[in-house]
């Protein structure tokens, strides 16, 4: 068990074991919604993956998905959701290119809460416009788990935090009930029915994502430049973190696009290029987190990288800053 679970939940509990419980909820789903029709939203993220997976083997047809491309996501995202899904699922898929909406709403935009606000709320009207496509749904599907519910102090409602996600819709779907299938289990027991379920470890050992994307790692105004400069630092520091063999040795990692331009050289010439910023931490729950001792040689390696292969940038750096006092993101 890990501490932050036992900080979570002090008392002594028995916990499920996962195949059984899968084949259990998967059994129980099925009787609920019988010949009725669920939708359910995937964000890619783990979470909702795995309750898609679980309803996809219940009532395989009538669920569908729905996956919004934000034009905010990280390098080729998008396709390896849709590979995912084609691969392991049996369910209706519809992928919905927003990125224009979700640009075009930003333009401008530098503060950081400014951006979270608008990215849900389009996020909603998005989801709300495609799911009036479809015709009243029965069931709505969450992919709300346990430590949710134990954040949010209450028994009943999962009362997702300030954050971007899907929990901001019961509101707006016209739907009779909700199905959590995860609300009983913490996050590496999703992590495990996920696995149960057969969806690639790769995708199941996913770093977190935040909900608003690459618009809270792209400091000041967001643009589709901006994005695809970010999308490429990311992409080569993943990769570099990949190839070192510490993928799964480190909780989250990824590249900011800072608002800072700094004078560098490139092809002999003067260039005044952008900052980016590395960041590389471990956490158990995402309430404090320490900076990651990286090799030099894998920084050294992703830096050069960087200043080589992507065009407007002459300066990498690397937050040496863990939480408190700094947060994960740099919004
Ligand atoms: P901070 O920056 O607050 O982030 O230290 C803590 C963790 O939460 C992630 N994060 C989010 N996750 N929706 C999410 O689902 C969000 O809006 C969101 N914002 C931040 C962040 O990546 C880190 O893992």
């Amino acid at each position: 068990m890990s501490s932050d679970r036992m900080e979570q939940n002090m008392q002594t509990e028995t916990r499920p074991v996962i195949e059984e419980f899968v084949q259990k909820k998967i059994d129980e789903i099925r009787d609920q919604v019988g010949d009725g029709k669920a939708l359910c939203a995937l964000s890619g993220g783990v979470d909702s993956s795995v309750a898609a997976a679980i309803m996809s083997k219940a009532i395989g047809k009538n669920l569908t998905c729905l996956f919004v491309d934000t034009g905010l996501m990280r390098l080729n995202e998008g396709e390896e959701v849709r590979k995912m899904f084609e691969g392991h699922f049996d369910s209706n898929l519809i992928m919905i290119d927003a990125e224009e909406r979700f640009l075009g709403k930003l333009a401008g935009v530098t503060n950081p809460e400014t951006k979270r606000k608008i990215i849900g709320e389009e996020f909603i009207r998005v989801f709300e416009e495609e799911a009036k496509k479809i015709g009243s749904v029965d069931f709505l599907v969450q992919g709300t788990i346990l430590s949710d519910i134990v954040e949010s102090g209450t028994s009943g409602h999962a009362l997702v935090k300030s954050h971007h996600n899907v929990g901001g819709l019961p509101d707006v779907i016209d739907f009779k009930e909700i199905i959590e299938p995860l609300r009983e289990l913490y996050k590496d027991e999703v992590r495990a029915a996920g696995l149960a379920l057969g969806l690639p470890k790769t995708h199941i050992e996913r770093q977190p994502f935040p909900g608003p994307g690459l618009a809270i790692r792209v400091i000041g105004d967001v643009t589709k430049s901006k994005l695809d400069t970010l999308r490429q630092c990311d992409y080569i520091f993943r990769d570099e973190i990949a190839k070192a063999g510490l993928a799964n040795k480190v909780w989250q990692y990824f590249a900011i696009l800072t608002d800072l331009h700094s004078v560098g050289v490139k092809n002999n010439a003067r260039a005044y290029g952008r900052m980016v910023a590395l960041r590389a931490v471990n956490s158990t729950d995402a309430m404090t987190a320490e900076w990651v001792h990286l090799p030099y040689d894998v920084l050294g390696k992703a830096s050069d990288r960087i200043t080589n292969e992507v065009g407007d940038v002459t300066r990498v750096v690397y937050d040496i800053t863990s939480k408190p006092p700094a947060t994960i993101e740099w919004e």
